[in-house]
């Protein structure tokens, strides 16, 4: 199985879905993230406020290149990553793309106490959650190969769902 690229809007339960798939394949788990923060000696709202999104844009571009090309992995991306065609073209040719979903209410829960996602500060409300998530959502199923909602679902029900697709799609490019 090649890397397994975790896809899907923020709070949608990426980054603890990534670290139980590292266990349980015992495979390196690559936060984006907290990858581009520590590169950037830098928290995400900080990089946001100095150096603009434009240049977050850019640094996960540069890091998922690196990734789609490394030893098999499971990478947490950022929520905008699929925003960009080359991203998408990238995950597909590295590995398996991977989209969890959840609803509005959801993810709302999940982020309410989290302050550092600048784009849902101040916008921490279904209506927005909603918004952007449909606005979205095109380029999030057209760059997945497999979906999964974690909204009524444990960690390990999402990971024994993501094995079995993927093992049953045969999706090992
Ligand atoms: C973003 C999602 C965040 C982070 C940044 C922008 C987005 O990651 O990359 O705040 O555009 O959806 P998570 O999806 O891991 O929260």
């Amino acid at each position: 199985m090649n890397t397994l690229f975790l896809i899907g809007f923020m709070g949608a339960g990426k980054t603890s879905v990534s670290q139980a798939l590292g266990q349980l394949l015992h495979r390196k788990v690559v936060e984006m993230d907290q990858c581009i923060a520590e590169q950037e000696g830098m928290s995400i709202p900080e990089i946001f406020a100095q150096k603009g999104e434009d240049y977050f844009r850019a640094c996960e571009t540069a890091l998922l290149e690196r990734f789609s090309n490394s030893e098999p992995c499971v990478v947490s991306c950022g929520g905008g990553v699929p925003m960009r065609e080359e991203n998408v073209a990238a995950m597909r040719r590295g590995g398996t793309v991977v989209l969890l979903t959840a609803r509005p209410e959801v993810i709302l829960e999940r982020v309410r106490d989290d302050h550092n996602r600048p784009l849902l500060e101040g916008h921490k409300d279904v209506p927005y959650i909603t918004a952007l998530m449909e606005q979205r959502r095109p380029k999030y199923e057209a760059a997945a190969d497999l979906i999964v909602d974690t909204s009524d679902r444990t960690i390990a029900e999402i990971c024994q769902m993501v094995l079995q697709q993927t093992a049953s799609s045969g999706s090992n490019h």
